[in-house]
């Protein structure tokens, strides 16, 4: 049998427990073009909030008592597919259970938002990376970085939810394209880890009383691209710091994802527009779905960064399907401490 996490009901607000149930169905069959996958790593991803939803968005809104969806790393062990055998370790979304039945498709075939089934080599680097630092979130910088953002090596980046597993690969990539890098979290523990193991320019607590005093102290020069991961009174802070013609890639929003309606009052909106006006500022949103074509280029220049220590990343591993909706509502809350991962089963195969 296949045991399963469900979307029991939508949340309102930040989702709890009772928003999912288990249950456990057959093994499913692998049609033709798919492969049976046992999972073995699940991803906590912030993306799973907005598709409890319902509503339109980029990528269709989970129905209720569907599988909650999620990327996942793990073992073919049928396959109706020439390119794939059983013992192959592929990446793809798995979803929250035990086995699924993956499609191998062409991504431009594949629905938008679904994260398509990729081989992974053993030999290249820990499986489970596929799910972080070489997987959807570091593309996800890579791409928000260098194409949309458009770094140069003179810029003072700020990126916010820096020690996370975006954040943390824009610091570590603008770092290593010679950028001055501050980095945004909840914390000291999460802005020490930023400035001296990432080895950020600095890290400023978004927690602390004097947020924007430090913040503006630790830009002396203004901001020329901020990498925005949360919203809310983080963004407000580094709007008013963006030098003229910065630029800002809209990755993430992830203050505001429990809110149940807009803010009231125009005021906010107003004043953003206005900065943006007034500083002739390049505001540029992306969904990385639309970018898998980079992915090659990216695993090319990552990969042997990361097998030689210079790209790090911090993982938060939970054992067993169980842990996967407290780890949801703590990543949404910032109570995790990198990249958030679940083991539903040992890597190998025994
Ligand atoms: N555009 C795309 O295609 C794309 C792709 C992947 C991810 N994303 C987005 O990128 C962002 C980062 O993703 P991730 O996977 O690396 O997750 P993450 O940043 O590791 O996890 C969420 C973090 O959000 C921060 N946070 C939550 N509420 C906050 C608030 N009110 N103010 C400030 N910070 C708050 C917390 O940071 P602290 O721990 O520092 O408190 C928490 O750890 C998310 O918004 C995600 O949706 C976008």
């Amino acid at each position: 049998m296949n045991r399963r996490v469900l979307l029991a009901s939508r949340p309102t607000g930040l989702p709890r427990v009772e928003n999912f149930a288990f249950d456990s169905a057959p093994i499913p069959e692998p049609g033709a073009g798919e492969v049976l996958v046992e999972n073995i790593w699940l991803s906590i991803d912030p993306f799973i909030r907005g598709r409890m939803n319902a509503g339109p968005s980029y990528a269709r809104a989970m129905e209720i008592g569907e599988v909650v969806v999620g990327g996942t790393v793990g073992r073919v062990i049928r396959s109706n597919v020439a390119a794939l055998e059983p013992g192959d370790l592929v990446q793809g979304q798995g979803c929250w259970q035990q086995y699924s039945a993956l499609r191998v498709a062409d991504a431009s075939e594949l629905e938008p938002g679904v994260l398509p089934t990729w081989k992974l080599d053993p030999q290249a680097f820990p499986a489970r990376f596929a799910l972080s630092t070489l997987g959807m979130p570091g593309l996800t910088a890579y791409v928000g970085l260098h194409d949309i953002g458009q770094l140069r090596s003179q810029d003072t980046v700020v990126v916010s939810s820096a020690s996370g597993a975006v954040g943390s690969v824009v610091g570590q990539l603008a770092k290593i394209a010679g950028a001055r890098v501050i980095g945004i979290a909840g914390g000291p523990q999460k802005c020490s880890f930023v400035a001296h193991r990432l080895g950020f320019d600095a890290g400023v607590d978004y927690k602390a009383p004097d947020f924007e005093a430090r913040l503006r102290q630790a830009c002396p020069h203004g901001i020329d691209l901020y990498f925005d991961n949360v919203g809310g009174t983080v963004t407000d802070a580094c709007m008013s710091l963006l030098n003229t013609h910065g630029r800002v890639v809209l990755c993430g929003q992830t203050a505001h994802y429990n809110m149940e309606s807009l803010p009231p009052g125009p005021d906010r909106s107003l004043l953003l527009r206005v900065q943006i006006l007034l500083g002739r500022l390049n505001v540029r949103g992306f969904i990385v779905s639309d970018h898998w074509h980079r992915r090659e280029q990216f695993l090319a220049d990552a990969a042997p960064l990361v097998t030689s220590g210079r790209l790090q990343l911090q993982e938060h591993i939970a054992q067993g399907l169980d842990a996967a909706p407290g780890a949801l509502i703590d990543l949404l809350q910032g109570n995790s401490f990198g990249k958030v991962l679940i083991q539903i089963a040992p890597e190998s195969g025994e």
